[in-house]
């Protein structure tokens, strides 16, 4: 072995974390998604200029990716020969690949050339990072011997983008795809037409061009501040034909099929602003400056129908995807209620309601695609008034829009909000950039399966997969695209290829730092909340402590609990905090030589609630259970921006019912708690909230509570108190919170059942 090797190994290894211990030559690989199974060898590869590679036809384009990497990214360059060799093994399925890096050379066995491709992209992890970007300057890579077996959970594995909000471009999408590929995604959904702008040519409609791609100013802030700012700026663009096929050729070598998504029958103010004949008042309207839910939607009359025959046929010509994504979301009714010709069309045709006619919009686009050889993909929304014959959902309200679908035959993609919306915030900290709301953190992407449960094995054959969201209302560049899009991509590819026992996020999260690395040299700007410190309230024996982790190995955890800034020298955290008054707790992460992420408070209000029991008659959806319902009264109040924080609790369209019983009966002099008012993502403080107050003596007073304004336009606060309360002890207190309803026309998700998310309960 040559001096320059080991070095070059024991550099390597030292960059490396989870080394084994019994041999210092094994590199625990650090594969992002983890693999099926890997076998670890006592030896290593070496790649230099006496390197030959050969393949079977087959494989070709793998071959080809591969060589171009090594020589891209290193001096070296690759000879024909025998030790690289790919293999057409035709007992392997579709996706899978064998990897097999011995002392003598690497083998990579697939039955097709995708499966070939995803044996490179583990390859490609085992090499340094330097190869990324060109800055290996070594005649040598040396690869850690190994066999790798690997093959897809799900067949459908993708992300979203969506370039109508804003646009970004062709050289970013293709670093998009790139990041796809890298991780063995193979699904790009473009979103290219919404309200706010239409980005891709239509040769035969040229206003597409000339009107529908420009706003004339944008919204500034988030959408609940008021009033309504407007930056003044014309905004816009769209992809040339010839672009798009550039994209569609660049994604198809590296394996990822793209869907574009043309929206209808809502979404399409962009469109009818260029054409108001596709609408049904066909007065004059422009491309919208804001977000939201618009009423104005195509009209299913005979020009709308031939308008969108012709946009799909160019459509077609330039994607050859099996799936065409029709949208079918968020279309109000009220447009189609009040025009002639759609009630005319409703009595014809024998339809019940306007969500009937949605259907037959949807189906006969449906059977128009059909008769094209394609299929259709659609928003969850297109159950609504019959699923169109062949049509596969993507379920995006929750899971019960896969379950409908799935009981009924029909093929799934899972994408809802709570997992999968990548726009959401993905940390606490209140610096984090603008976002439209939410909270989905990485541990909450990786933890999820998406296989609803109410499904049966059989018919979770019907769940294709799983993509993620990135809407870009509050996205305005690529900086912020991939901040929000990294890590999470990382997790969900993870979700998507590897099998569901193998996963773990302790074991993520360290192949993840580890990953940071390959990110850099990508030029991938990824959020990092690696170094943030989670904390946790627990009870035990009816006394509180407060828990402090963070999720990397090896470092300290240092705190103070008098608001004073944690230092290097500040008390480190080895054990549970025990709480027995209100504090402020303030924490982060160091090393030997400096603090590493942000620092972390809380504050811990020491109520009278804090240690009572509580109970609630439903429980909070399971997407946003929290802490559960103790999590109501463990003195730490939910953040004021991320609704599905731990502490906030959600609960979808149930009246609810909270009591709790003090330990013993207890003086109290308020009571109050906060609810979150997101009307954009469907969550509506109630209307009427009553109280139960129980004395010692069972005797019983009835109040209201009436929600007001907090100062935060996503916040509603109600407050309650009465003289007569503070000298009478009191063993029970029951809070009647019901749904505000169904959400009314106009609005974000109209004709849905609202969301009520309530805080904690402070009783002093
Ligand atoms: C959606 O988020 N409107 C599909
Ligand atoms: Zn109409």
């Amino acid at each position: 072995m040559h001096i320059k090797k080991l070095i070059a190994l024991f550099i390597l290894s030292l960059s490396l974390v989870n080394c084994k211990e019994e041999s210092a030559q094994v590199i625990q690989p650090q594969i992002i998604p983890l693999p099926d199974a890997v076998e670890l060898m006592d030896s290593f590869f070496s790649i230099d200029e006496s390197t030959g590679i050969t393949y079977d036809d087959n494989l070709k384009v793998s071959a080809l990716f591969l060589k171009d990497f090594i020589e891209n990214g290193s001096p070296i360059h690759l000879k024909e020969g025998n030790d690289i060799q790919f293999k057409l093994d035709e007992s392997l399925k579709p996706e899978a690949y064998i990897l097999m890096v011995s002392k003598e050379g690497i083998t990579i066995k697939a039955s097709t050339d995708q499966g070939a491709f995803y044996a490179v992209q583990t390859l490609r992890q085992l090499m340094p990072v330097g190869l990324e970007n060109d800055t290996f300057s070594e005649n040598e890579i040396a690869i850690q011997a190994l066999i790798v077996k690997d093959e897809p959970q799900f067949s459908y594995r993708g992300m979203h983008l969506d370039v109508a909000r804003h646009m970004f471009s062709i050289d970013f999408i293709k670093k998009y795809i790139d990041a796809l590929a890298l991780l063995k995604m193979n699904t790009f959904h473009w979103h290219l037409t919404d309200d706010q702008g239409w980005r891709i040519e239509i040769k035969k409609y040229p206003k597409l061009q000339e009107v529908s791609a420009y706003r004339d100013e944008t919204l500034v802030g988030h959408y609940s501040d008021q009033p309504h700012q407007f930056d003044g700026n014309r905004y816009g663009g769209y992809y040339t034909q010839e672009e798009v096929k550039d994209v569609v050729q660049y994604a198809k070598a590296r394996f990822v099929t793209v869907i574009p998504e043309i929206e209808m029958p809502g979404h399409a103010q962009a469109a009818i602003a260029a054409y108001p004949e596709l609408g049904c008042t066909d007065e004059p309207i422009e491309v919208a400056k804001k977000w939201g839910v618009f009423e104005e939607i195509y009209c299913p009359n005979q020009k709308t129908f031939a308008f969108l025959e012709d946009v799909l046929d160019e459509v077609l010509e330039l994607f050859p995807s099996k799936y065409i994504h029709i949208g079918g979301d968020e279309a109000p009714k009220t447009r189609w209620k009040n025009c002639v010709h759609c009630q005319g069309l409703i009595k014809k045709e024998g339809l019940k309601d306007e969500h009937h006619l949605q259907s037959y919009f949807i189906t006969k686009m449906e059977a128009y695609l059909n008769s094209k050889g394609r299929q259709i993909i659609g928003w969850d929304e297109i159950l609504e008034g019959g699923l169109a014959p062949n049509a596969t959902v993507m379920s995006w309200r929750g899971t019960s829009g896969a379950v409908e679908a799935a009981k009924s035959g029909h093929n799934v993609v899972m994408t809802p909000t709570s997992h999968c919306y990548f726009d959401y915030y993905q940390s606490e900290n209140e610096d984090e950039p603008l976002a439209i709301g939410g909270f989905l953190p990485l541990e909450k992407v990786y933890g999820f399966n998406p296989i609803p449960e109410e499904l049966t094995t059989e018919e979770s054959k019907y769940v294709l997969g799983a993509q993620g969201n990135i809407w870009t209302e509050y996205i305005p560049n690529e900086k912020h695209l991939e901040y929000m899009a990294f890590p999470r991509m990382l997790a969900l590819s993870e979700v998507v290829w590897s099998q569901p026992e193998q996963k773990n996020y302790k074991n993520f999260v360290s192949r993840l730092e580890n990953f940071h690395q390959r990110l850099d040299a990508l030029d991938i700007n990824y959020a990092n909340h690696l170094y943030e410190i989670e904390g946790d309230l627990i009870s035990d024996e009816g006394k509180s402590y407060y828990e402090l982790k963070t999720l990397t190995e090896g470092k300290n955890i240092n705190y103070s609990l008098d608001g004073s800034e944690p230092t290097i020298n500040s008390k480190v955290y080895e054990s549970k905090i025990p709480i027995t008054e209100s504090t402020t707790i303030k924490a982060a992460v160091f090393n030997e030589e400096k603090q590493l992420g942000k620092t972390f408070t809380q504050h811990i209000n020491y109520h009278k609630a804090v240690g009572a029991k509580i109970t609630i008659n439903k429980q909070p959806h399971k997407a946003y259970s929290g802490s559960g319902a103790e999590g109501l009264i463990n003195g730490i109040s939910g953040s004021d921006s991320r609704y599905g924080d731990k502490e906030w609790l959600g609960f979808w369209g149930e009246d609810i019912e909270i009591t709790i019983d003090f330990k013993e009966p207890t003086k109290i002099n308020s009571i109050e708690t906060r609810f979150y008012d997101g009307n954009g993502q469907w969550i509506y403080t109630p209307e009427h909230i009553a109280i139960r107050i129980i004395f010692d003596n069972d005797e019983v007073i009835a109040n209201k509570f009436l929600p007001e304004s907090s100062g935060n336009p996503n916040l509603k606060k109600v407050f309650w108190e009465q003289s007569i309360l503070s000298n009478r002890p009191i063993k029970r207190v029951k809070l009647l919170v019901p749904n505000y309803g169904i959400i009314p026309e106009g609005k974000q998700g109209a004709g849905n059942k609202a969301w009520t998310f309530i805080d904690e309960i402070i009783v002093n």
